[in-house]
C-alpha cells in the first residue's frame, strides 16, 4: 500500500503508525499497529479517536492485514471485531462495509485501494466542510466548541475545528471558548493544542461554564462535531453536547454541527436508535487519560457507583444547521428529510 500521511495517522514504508492521543499535549509518541487486534486495542483506549479517524484507522489496519496475506475468513473476523471496538461512531461501520462486508469477492489490491481512497477522500471532505461552514462565521465572533474535532480526528483540517480554522485563515478575528470535555479532557488537552498551533485566540473553560457565558452574551455561536447523525438530523456527540444545545436554544444562540457524509446513518431513523458507548467507571472516579484507563489520580472511594456514557444525543429540533461536505442544511431542511439524498454510494 502506498505511503499516507496525516497529523495522527500514517502509513510509512509498510508500517501503520498512530499518534498516541492519550499522551498529548505533553508527549508526541507514534506507536506502530501490528495487527487488527492491535488496532482494536488502540481504538478502545482512545490512542486513536474521533469518528472519521477511527473508521480510517480501522480500514488501514484491515488493508495492512490483507497485504500481509490474511485469509478471507481472517479478514472478515477482523472487520467484525473492529466494528465492535466502539459502537457509537457510524464511520467505523461505513469503513468496514466499504472494505469487507459489502464486497462479495475480497482481493488485496481492491481492499488497499479502498482504504487509501477513504484516507484521501476524508481530506477533501474536510476542505468542503471548512469552506461551507466558514461562511457562517463573522469577523469578531466568539465561538464555543466541545471535545476535539480538528486534524487529530480526520486526515485533513477537521470538522468543526476545521471550519473555525478556515474562518481564521480568511482573516476573521475569532476567539474560541474551549470546553474542557470531561471526563477525558479532549478539549483541554487536544483542542487547545491544535488552536495554539494554528495561532487562534482561545480560552479554556470547564463544561459547566458555557451557560453563564451565554447569559452574559459572550458567546455568538456553537460549533461542534458528531459521531452519528440519524436520518432525521438527531445526532450523537461527546457527552455534554446536549447540555450545550439546550442552553444555546434558551439563549437564542446558533448551534451548528459539522460532519462528513460518512457520519450520517441513513439506516438509523432517529436519535433513540443510536447505540451509546458506556466506558470504564474509572474515567469518572478519577483522572485516567493515560495508561489504559488506570487512574493516575482517584478522588472517589472504590465502591462509588458511576455512570459513564461517552456520548449523548441531541434532537434535530435544537440544531440551527448541519454543515456537511455537500452544504449547509438548516432545521427545515432536516425536517423535510434533506439528508436522505446523501446516502453513500457504498451502502448496499
Ligand atoms: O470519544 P472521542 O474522543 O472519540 O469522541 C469524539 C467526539 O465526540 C467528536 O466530537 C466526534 O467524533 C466528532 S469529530 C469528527
Amino acid at each position: 500500500m502506498k505511503d499516507l500521511d496525516s497529523l495522527a495517522l500514517k502509513y510509512d514504508g509498510g508500517r501503520l503508525l498512530v499518534l498516541d492521543q492519550r499522551l498529548l499535549p505533553h508527549e508526541e509518541r507514534w506507536v506502530q499497529c501490528h495487527s487488527p487486534d492491535d488496532m482494536c486495542h488502540i481504538i478502545k483506549t482512545l490512542q486513536v479517536r474521533g469518528a472519521p479517524l477511527i473508521g480510517i484507522a480501522a480500514a488501514l489496519a484491515i488493508a495492512d492485514f490483507a497485504a500481509r496475506g490474511a485469509s478471507e475468513s481472517a479478514l472478515r473476523l477482523a472487520a467484525k471485531n473492529l466494528l465492535a471496538s466502539r459502537p457509537t461512531a457510524v464511520n467505523l461501520r461505513l469503513a468496514m462495509d466499504r472494505l469487507i462486508f459489502n464486497t462479495d469477492y475480497l482481493e488485496v489490491d481492491g481492499i488497499c485501494l479502498r482504504a487509501v481512497d477513504l484516507f484521501e477522500e476524508d481530506r477533501r471532505l474536510c476542505d468542503a466542510m471548512a469552506e461551507h461552514g466558514a461562511s457562517l462565521i463573522a469577523d469578531g465572533d466568539n465561538l464555543v466548541t466541545h471535545c476535539n474535532t480538528g486534524s487529530l480526528v480526520t486526515t485533513g483540517t477537521g470538522t468543526a475545528l476545521g471550519v473555525i480554522k478556515r474562518a481564521w485563515q480568511q482573516g476573521k478575528r475569532v476567539h474560541v471558548f474551549v470546553d474542557e470535555t470531561r471526563p477525558l479532557l479532549q478539549g483541554a488537552r487536544l483542542t487547545t493544542w491544535e488552536l495554539q498551533q494554528a495561532g487562534i485566540p482561545h480560552t479554556l473553560i470547564t463544561d459547566s461554564m458555557a451557560a453563564g457565558l451565554m447569559a452574559q452574551r459572550r458567546i455568538d455561536k456553537v460549533f461542534l462535531g458528531a459521531d452519528r447523525i440519524a436520518a432525521n438530523g438527531d445526532f450523537a456527540n461527546k457527552i455534554g453536547t446536549y447540555n450545550l444545545a439546550v442552553v444555546a436554544q434558551y439563549h437564542g444562540i446558533p448551534f451548528y454541527v459539522v460532519a462528513p457524509y460518512t457520519t450520517v446513518d441513513f439506516e438509523c431513523p432517529d436519535g433513540s436508535q443510536i447505540p451509546i458507548e458506556e466506558r470504564n467507571p474509572e474515567e469518572v472516579g478519577g483522572f485516567a487519560s493515560v495508561a489504559d484507563g488506570q487512574p493516575a489520580l482517584k478522588w472517589t472511594l472504590p465502591d462509588v457507583p458511576v455512570f459513564n456514557p461517552a456520548f449523548d444525543v441531541t434532537p434535530a429540533a435544537l440544531v440551527s444547521g448541519i454543515v456537511l461536505d455537500k452544504g449547509i442544511f438548516g432545521r427545515e431542511d432536516l425536517q423535510a428529510g434533506a439528508l436522505a439524498q446523501f446516502k453513500s454510494p457504498f451502502e448496499k
